[in-house]
């Protein structure tokens, strides 16, 4: 059975799934009718997903008894629905806190012992290297897959599991306690000798913690213990439920970027990716939980946590905002692009179920990718991010075989009008005014293209080839530019399959093919001259 395809995550069949979709608020399973609505919210996103927790405080509320009929209820909801699900054992570690652990583990401080702050204080997370702590958290997790293994090998509905939540040391930068300090005047693994971490200032050579990783020691040091401890957790539980297994981090482009301070020391952040990946391969991917709005960064830890060992999936983000709804266009034409949710999902709605105007722009962005998933799950092309930021009007594409100027409708108004269907300048159009432009273009062959998205218009001129003399006279042929289509077609995807709705042509085709409110319009372009 293959869990992945195409970088995908794939069902029984092998089929490759893109998932989009929602998590559920942190205490939201349990509560039927609030996941419900929930589970509704993902729909109005266009999702396939759901995301939703499973306490280990609830599962084992007495040492060695288990009940899983929340996380039962939760599969069965999602089946009705048809919905992907991927579960959270929010365990030892929630967001570097122990809050999740039964009471017999939180008022048992000498079984399972808090770590210790530099002034030898206790700190709000629980030691991953206390022994017992280990075994009774591992315990209940691979009882937690076993159960999973036994209810869902049929219907295969969880298609992931998140292992503990944001994990790390809250507020310290590692464990001071004797034992953990005993620990870190060891040898450092071999496996981890001869990493660099960017701007540890190593100088020395060596086998202790600062002589291999410098000003970032103490920080790699308790990556290593969060790391060590995720390997055992995942692969007992992989020994009785093969299913792909996540770990989501609190970002470290964070404030000033200071572990401990501005986030939780010791998880998979950027700086300690490689500590995670030689320590914990039963990790299938490290997923960066993005709230940030700020372009740059976002597109910084994109680049971070899509590599060739890694796929991108983005399993926490903004449910609503422009800010989001942009950046998730630019993550969706990543090559690694997995998947992306929003926490939170009844924040997204009113009491009556509908959809908050301040999540519109998002859950249309999520709905725009998903018009396109099966052409992403197939890779079947080079896919372009279209994203109107501040200030601009247009946004140029220099493709191989052609010049594409998208203009965007509320910088350009005059631009659409006849020709597009509608009057952005129209009272009951709005939105169209308010909206940023935004799709993605894929190129699907050397003169096919589906353009998704709103607020845009596209134009696309063949570019001359190199040397030929009288590239102005086939640039200002409108047989070259506008005229150049062999057909344009708007429609949507059934099973996989393009269905066309209907032909653009004549007024709607002649000036520029263009998109306002989440159309997919597939584009042949005739190259022939
Ligand atoms: C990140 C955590 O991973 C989530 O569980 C939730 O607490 C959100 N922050 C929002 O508060």
């Amino acid at each position: 059975m293959s869990f992945f395809s195409n970088g995908f995550f794939a069902d029984q069949q092998g089929t490759p799934h893109l998932l989009l979709g929602l998590q559920a608020h942190n205490s939201s399973t349990g509560i039927p009718k609030m996941l419900e609505k929930e589970m509704h919210a993902v729909s109005l996103y266009g999702g396939n997903l759901f995301e939703a927790p499973v306490y280990w405080c609830e599962v084992e509320k007495r040492e060695g008894e288990f009940d899983f009929s929340t996380v039962l209820e939760l599969m069965d909801m999602c089946r009705e629905r048809d919905l992907h699900l991927i579960l959270l054992w929010f365990g030892v570690n929630k967001n570097g806190h122990p809050t999740y652990c039964p009471e017999w583990v939180k008022a048992d401080p000498r079984r399972f012992p808090l770590a210790k702050g530099p002034d030898g204080g206790d700190v709000a997370t629980l030691s991953p290297l206390a022994e017992e702590t280990r075994r009774a958290d591992i315990r209940a997790f691979t009882r937690f897959m076993d159960f999973l293994h036994r209810a869902d090998r049929e219907i295969h509905t969880v298609v992931a599991v998140q292992v503990e939540n944001e994990i790390g040391y809250a507020n310290t930068d590692m464990d001071y306690s004797d034992a953990a300090q005993a620990k870190y005047r060891q040898p450092v693994p071999q496996a981890l000798r001869g990493l660099s971490l960017e701007d540890s200032g190593v100088k020395s050579s060596g086998d202790s913690w600062v002589s291999c990783f410098g000003r970032h020691a103490h920080e790699a040091f308790a990556a290593w213990c969060w790391a060590d401890f995720i390997q055992r957790l995942a692969t007992s539980g992989k020994s009785v439920c093969e299913i792909p297994l996540l770990l989501n981090v609190m970002l470290g482009e964070n404030g000033f970027e200071e572990p401990g301070l501005c986030y939780n020391s010791g998880g998979p952040v950027s700086r300690v990716l490689d500590i995670y990946k030689r320590t914990a391969p039963a990790i299938d991917i490290l997923c960066p939980d993005i709230y940030l709005g700020n372009r740059e960064q976002y597109r910084q830890v994109i680049s971070s946590y899509s590599r060739e060992d890694n796929s991108l999936f983005i399993p926490e983000s903004s449910p609503t905002g422009i800010a989001n709804a942009l950046n998730m266009i630019e993550a969706a034409a990543d090559p690694r692009f997995a998947g992306v949710a929003c926490f939170g999902a009844a924040t997204a709605l009113d009491e009556d179920g509908n959809l908050l105007p301040e999540a519109r722009e998002v859950a249309l962005s999520m709905r725009t990718i998903a018009s396109v998933a099966p052409l992403l799950e197939q890779r079947a092309g080079t896919v372009y991010a279209i994203v109107q930021q501040e200030f601009m009007d247009k946004q140029y594409l220099r493709l191989p075989g052609w010049h594409v100027e998208c203009l965007f409708t509320s910088a350009n108004p005059s631009r659409f009008g006849l020709g597009s269907f509608i009057n952005p300048l129209a009272p009951s159009n709005r939105d169209l005014m308010e909206t940023r432009g935004r799709g993605l273009l894929i190129q699907t062959g050397e003169n096919e293209f589906y353009l998704a998205g709103c607020g845009i218009r596209a134009d696309f001129r063949m570019r001359p080839e190199i040397g030929y003399e009288r590239s102005y006279v086939q640039l200002t042929s409108r047989m070259n530019g506008t005229l150049n289509f062999l057909s344009v077609e708007e429609g949507h995807f059934e099973h996989g399959t393009w269905v066309t709705d209907r032909f653009r042509n004549g007024d709607e085709a002649n000036f520029a093919c263009f998109v306002h409110r989440g159309e997919v319009v597939r584009i042949r372009l005739n190259a022939a001259r």
